[in-house]
């Protein structure tokens, strides 16, 4: 370890108690194969700290009714729960109203209620949407649907090897036609932080709208939607300690009163007869259905836990477990670490000479290590490093040093294995 990493160790430690924080979280109390768990698979989901836990326990236990409609007391203590975690992930996401974040199910029916309810009736034929060459393919699917659907072009914006978007030719791409610009604010296969006030700023001066993709940068790093003035930004709750099946779509409003529904049903109307509907106001309107209630009582829990944290100082010590691990990492002979942009968060995803992934997971597996191997839902990523997959230790506040060590020890394991 070399010195400077000895002081970022010691002086992040001496801050972040971890080891208190660990204590919230059950799973990671826990032996595999014989071994502590050293769970590094955080981009895929956070692991639930006991407030998450406890809040959708006590819903079930105490409180469990449907909302809105209710006139009895559980209806009531449910709604003002359910909705409080509205206002929470207002504060949480600096948004200037609770009216404009819509509950979805994550990130995925987010972007697709936008490439519907927005995209199908404002995008037409040889218009073009503009994305990164480094999305997820929920940030790519939906929009080549509706594309395919309106005979529009969709266009990529390309990156350097180090995985940062070439700006210069994000520019060339932006035209008048340019109806969409989505692109994700935090790489999940390569961690790389994407420069998104520029692409918003960029892409409004060019008259288009913007989509962000916040899963892999809401558990990470602070998100400003007043400071960003993105269109549209969604996140996952199960990435920020949070249940699955929950998330959160913000939009400006503007916007969001023009659009259409998503789907039709209970909960989304003011008033309904055979010959007309008319549509609930912002947000309910794009809420159609008995919701995860559960889920966004337990999303509340997890932005309280997040916020009692604080995001600068969660994003502080990941920093610190990042630059440890790519130091660490990058001294492993045969290692190479796919994505080593200037600004990145929380995934170290590599490749190592002459062993596949698979063989590198199921092995760490074996020692109690979780990583994740494959293409991460980013098959371009792949296709552009030129590999079949990678193995992507991502990391979390909960992580530690020493687990970095064991992920490191464990590697050294592997290489032994295939000598
Ligand atoms: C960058 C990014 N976008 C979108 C998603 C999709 O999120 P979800 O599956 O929670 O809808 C993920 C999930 O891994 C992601 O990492």
């Amino acid at each position: 370890m070399s010195t400077l990493s000895k002081q970022v160790k010691a002086v992040s430690a001496a801050d972040f108690d971890v080891e208190r924080i660990r204590e919230d979280f059950p799973v990671l109390k826990q032996n595999i194969h014989g071994k502590p768990l050293v769970y590094l698979d955080s981009a895929a989901t956070a692991q639930k700290p006991f407030a998450v836990i406890d809040a959708i326990r006590r819903f079930h236990e105490v409180d469990c009714a449907n909302i809105h409609r209710g006139v009895h007391e559980l209806s009531q203590r449910s709604t003002a729960a359910y909705e409080e975690t509205r206002a929470k992930a207002k504060r949480f996401l600096n948004a200037r109203s609770k009216d404009q974040l819509i509950f979805v199910r994550g990130t995925t029916e987010g972007i697709n209620l936008v490439s519907n309810s927005w995209g199908r009736p404002n995008v037409k034929a040889g218009d073009e949407i503009i994305i990164s060459a480094m999305e997820h393919h929920s940030n790519i699917v939906p929009w080549q649907l509706l594309c395919a659907e309106k005979d529009a072009r969709l266009r990529v914006i390309p990156m350097n090897e180090r995985g940062e978007l070439l700006m210069e030719e994000y520019e060339k791409l932006l035209n008048p036609r340019t109806r969409m610009v989505a692109v994700t604010h935090v790489s999940n296969a390569l961690g790389t932080i994407n420069p998104v006030k520029q692409i918003v700023d960029m892409a409004h001066a060019a008259g288009a709208v913007t989509l962000i993709d916040g899963a892999q940068a809401a558990p990470h790093i602070t998100v400003d939607l007043q400071e960003l003035d993105a269109d549209f930004y969604t996140f996952s709750g199960h990435k920020v300690v949070g249940p699955t099946g929950i998330g959160i779509l913000y939009g400006r409003k503007s916007l969001l009163n023009a659009m259409p529904p998503y789907q039709g049903g209970g909960d989304m109307i003011k008033v309904v007869t055979f010959e007309k509907t008319t549509y609930a106001d912002l947000p309910y309107k794009f809420e159609a259905g008995t919701p995860n209630i559960a889920g966004g009582i337990g999303l509340g829990a997890a932005l309280d836990y997040i916020g009692r944290l604080g995001i600068e100082a969660i994003a502080a010590y990941e920093h610190a477990l990042l630059e440890y691990g790519t130091e660490a990492l990058s001294r492993i002979p045969g290692l190479r670490l796919i994505g080593t942009a200037r600004e990145k968060a929380s995934v170290l995803s590599f490749v190592m000479e002459g062993i596949h992934p698979h063989d590198i997971g199921t092995l760490l597996d074996r020692q109690g290590i979780a990583v994740r191997t494959g293409h991460h839902c980013a098959q371009p990523v792949m296709d552009f490093f030129n590999v079949p997959a990678t193995t992507r230790a991502s990391l979390a506040f909960y992580n530690t040093f020493g687990e970095i060590d064991a992920l490191v020890a464990g590697l050294h394991k592997v290489k032994e294995v295939f000598a």
